[in-house]
């Protein structure tokens, strides 16, 4: 009874100040309020645009293309909820990061608060570059110089070049990539909070980074032609691809007896698995099959946030798997089958987004042309009578 009213209060209290705060969904900050002021193309180039850059720096020009990077802005996804948000602003901040990006630029917040900005029009808006999210001048640009994880003096580069250490670290994704929980939203991290989880997990011991899975190390020229170098593949792959979701998973079984244990463990994920977007689902289906192909008997995992967004959001479970946390489906067998030809088939699922989520982008916020939301992206199968 007493923990209901403690429980009501809370409610009434959060209620109140989410309806004061109204469309933010995360906390703002002094990095994630204000994006990357305006920038001028920087000496020896003409334009900040990415195919500039691709003119020389090829092939991680080609890459950078297929990336959800690239597409941050321009990814229907994107454009349903943004529309669903009500355009709020802050959304752009870490999709299109740059002021040369947006239409309407911020001149102040209302008594310092992030939840007030006040705008007017930017005469410097360029919507070739608003198409292109998360460009290339986001992540290298400052004042008109090319920020990058060589010293100055190591390079030959027709345009202004400078060492900044962060490329080498975590930190230049965790401005974008751990998106702090609000005060009064009760959830236990942020939303895209993939940041909190690695900070607390065991690759950083192992001296990993997040560009050590995400930007492969490969040695060749920046530019065709040159000296090779030790550099890495910009090629950010995350949930849109099964490739990179199949490596987070290690699936073993044993026996023992009567006794079938199927061990799930996320070998692979520097984070949570999975991460990040709370729409990510992951489906772990089991079965127990006889020799002629009928299903005896099935176990399965859901794994996944659930999050209550309005009015308050509160988490309400999750049970996500953590890095190097093993997960275990057990079967029973029955004597009498304990002899008979059974085959262990186990199959994992991922969900970008659920069809619920999808038809409700689709027939209120114009979500078109959405490619498959879920996809099987590993099978195994085993002999049960040789574990
Ligand atoms: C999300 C941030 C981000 C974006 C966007 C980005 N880069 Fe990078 N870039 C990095 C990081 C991080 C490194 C360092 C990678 C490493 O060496 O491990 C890097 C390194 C480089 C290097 C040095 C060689 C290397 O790979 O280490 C070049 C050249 C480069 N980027 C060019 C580009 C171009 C051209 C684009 C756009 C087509 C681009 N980058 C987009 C983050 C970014
Ligand atoms: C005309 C050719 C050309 C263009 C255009 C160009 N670059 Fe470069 N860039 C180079 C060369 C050459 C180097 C040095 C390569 C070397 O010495 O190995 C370089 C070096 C770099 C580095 C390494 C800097 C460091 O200190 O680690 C980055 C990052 C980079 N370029 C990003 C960009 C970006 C982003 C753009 C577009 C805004 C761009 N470049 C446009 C030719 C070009
Ligand atoms: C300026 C903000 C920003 C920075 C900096 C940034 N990211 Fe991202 N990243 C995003 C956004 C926004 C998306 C989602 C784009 C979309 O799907 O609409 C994303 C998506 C991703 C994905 C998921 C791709 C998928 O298939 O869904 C991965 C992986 C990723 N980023 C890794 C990194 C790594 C590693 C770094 C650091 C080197 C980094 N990001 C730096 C904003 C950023
Ligand atoms: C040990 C390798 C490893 C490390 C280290 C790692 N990741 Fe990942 N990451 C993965 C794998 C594998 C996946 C696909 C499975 C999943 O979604 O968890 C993934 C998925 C992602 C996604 C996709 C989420 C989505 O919704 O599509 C993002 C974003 C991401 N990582 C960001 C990061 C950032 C930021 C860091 C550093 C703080 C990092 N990763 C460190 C392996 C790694
Ligand atoms: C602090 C940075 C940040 C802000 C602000 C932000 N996002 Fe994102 N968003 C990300 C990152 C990082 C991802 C990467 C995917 C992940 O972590 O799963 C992402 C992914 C997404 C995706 C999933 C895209 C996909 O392809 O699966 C949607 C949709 C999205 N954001 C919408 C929004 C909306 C709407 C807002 C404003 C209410 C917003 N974002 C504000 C960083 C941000």
């Amino acid at each position: 009874m007493k923990k209901t009213l403690i429980i009501a209060v809370l409610i009434a209290i959060a209620v109140g100040y989410a309806s004061f705060r109204k469309n933010l969904i995360y906390d703002l900050g002094q990095t994630t309020a204000v994006g990357v002021p305006y920038q001028e193309t920087p000496q020896g180039l003409t334009s900040l645009k990415a195919e500039t850059c691709g003119v020389c720096h090829q092939e991680i020009y080609a890459e950078w293309r297929t990336t959800m990077h690239a597409a941050a802005y321009t990814d229907p996804f994107f454009q349903a909820y943004w529309r669903k948000d009500e355009y709020e602003w802050s959304c752009l901040t870490c999709h299109t990061p740059l002021e040369n990006q947006l239409k309407q630029r911020i001149v102040q917040f209302k008594n310092g608060d992030f939840s007030q900005p006040q705008f007017i029009a930017n005469n410097r808006f360029d919507p070739e570059l608003q198409q292109e999210g998360i460009t290339c001048a986001a992540c290298h640009i400052r004042d008109g110089v090319i920020y990058g994880p060589y010293p100055a003096e190591q390079l030959n580069a027709p345009h202004p070049v400078a060492y900044d250490e962060r490329f080498l670290s975590e930190q230049i994704c965790l401005d974008c990539h751990e998106v702090p929980a609000k005060p009064f939203s009760f959830l236990r991290s942020g939303i895209c909070g993939t940041g909190g989880e690695w900070e607390g997990g065991p690759y950083i011991k192992k001296g990993y980074r997040c560009q050590t899975c995400h930007m492969p190390e490969v040695t060749r020229p920046l530019v065709a032609g040159q000296k090779s170098r030790k550099n890495g593949r910009h090629l950010w792959r995350g949930g849109n691809s099964p490739e990179q979701v199949a490596k987070a998973l290690t699936i073993t079984a044993k026996r023992q007896g009567n006794t079938i244990k199927v061990d799930i463990t996320n070998s692979g994920a520097g984070h949570n698995f999975p991460t990040g977007d709370p729409d990510r689902e992951v489906f772990i289906t089991a079965k127990l099959i006889n020799h002629k192909g009928a299903v005896l008997q099935i176990k399965e995992l859901h794994i996944r946030r659930i999050i209550i967004w309005k009015p308050i959001m509160i988490e309400l479970s999750d049970n996500r798997i953590k890095p190097l946390e093993t997960r275990t489906l057990s079967f029973e067998i029955p004597n009498w089958l304990s002899n008979k030809p059974l085959t262990l088939e186990v199959v994992g699922v991922y969900q970008i987004l659920s069809e619920r989520a999808r038809k409700k982008l689709e027939t209120h916020y114009g979500l078109k042309n959405y490619p498959p939301v879920r996809y099987s992206f590993v099978k195994k199968t085993f002999n049960a009578n040789e574990l």
